[in-house]
């Protein structure tokens, strides 16, 4: 159902590799790093709430690439020996692996910076306000209200965090992966010049829930799945002694946990839209849970 939009996002990210990055070796460590096989849901969410507002594939192309270039510098960042220490992912060496921590680094670096840049064309957007709010909202939702503070509980930095209390872990996991992904969902409706502070805030609701259930599932994988099918080691958290909703809830009720936020996100969709213009971010709501890898 999405492959055609996977090549088209495939094929935006490979042009503005070459298009904003002078040096062949400095493209085709991005390329490594960009193009080995993402199942692309963030780029995907930008494409589609950007089409449910009536906007451009053109527009959506360039901010979904801005987005998958911040994703795949956290994953470059998240398998570095001073984080996770992870020696594959997407089934091939990771970067620091394939290259050394200091061309994963600065790979993870450039394409953070690159992304930001690509926001601020004109091309993505014809009416600067709207790039402008896009930018803001990809550095808050990535940065230290975000992302960064996420991975920031999860390696046990902040005095703030306890890795032993369930709020704590949710906390932790909505801003390491949730709020990458509200900010995938609200970008693509920006993008689709939708305004209204009432409907933002429910595409936010909505990707609030998605969010927090594409980490629960990646914890699920991560138990239960093998590295040969999710491209990834598994059995990471427990070996490093680190609690996750499913070490302290169990499987069953991690499960329902994530039924929960699927059904929820799945009843936001219908209040955002009708049913054939939301029937293929239905099919992406369902994917989150469904998902093999
Ligand atoms: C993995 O994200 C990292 C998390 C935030 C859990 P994805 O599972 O979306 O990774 P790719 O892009 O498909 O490899
Ligand atoms: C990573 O969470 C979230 C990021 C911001 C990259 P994980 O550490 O669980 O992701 P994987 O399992 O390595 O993909
Ligand atoms: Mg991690
Ligand atoms: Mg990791
Ligand atoms: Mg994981």
């Amino acid at each position: 159902m999405f492959d055609d939009d996977i090549q088209k996002i495939n094929a935006h990210l490979t042009q503005n590799i070459s298009r904003f990055v002078e040096n062949q070796h400095l493209r085709d460590i991005c390329l490594y790093a960009l193009m080995s096989g993402g199942k692309r849901l963030r780029a995907l969410l930008v494409l589609e709430f950007c089409r449910v507002f009536g906007g451009q594939d053109s527009h959506a192309l360039m901010t979904a690439s801005a987005v998958e270039m911040v994703h795949c510098y956290s994953l470059i960042h998240d398998d570095l020996p001073a984080m996770d220490n992870d020696d594959i992912r997407r089934g091939k060496p990771t970067l620091h692996k394939k290259y050394d921590d200091a061309t994963a680094i600065l790979a993870g670096d450039g394409l953070l910076t690159l992304a930001f840049e690509i926001l601020s064309a004109y091309e993505t957007h014809p009416n600067a306000h709207i790039r402008c709010m896009m930018i803001s909202k990809l550095a808050s939702c990535s940065g230290l209200t975000g992302m960064v503070a996420g991975q920031y509980r999860d390696m046990d930095l902040l005095p703030d965090y306890n890795p032993n209390l369930l709020d704590d872990i949710v906390q932790m996991q909505y801003q390491k992966t949730g709020a990458l992904i509200v900010a995938s969902c609200v970008m693509g409706a920006l993008c689709g010049e939708q305004m209204d502070k009432d409907i933002l805030s429910m595409v936010t609701d909505y990707a609030v829930h998605i969010g927090k259930a594409f980490q629960i599932k990646d914890d699920l994988l991560d138990v239960l799945s093998h590295s040969s099918i999710i491209g990834k080691a598994t059995q990471k958290d427990s070996t490093a002694g680190k609690n996750t909703i499913i070490s302290i809830m169990g499987i069953v009720a991690a499960q329902e946990k994530l039924d929960y936020h699927i059904r929820t996100a799945r009843g936001i969709l219908s209040r955002i839209a009708p049913p054939d213009t939301v029937a293929r971010l239905e099919h992406l709501t369902g994917f989150i849970s469904d998902r093999q890898l």
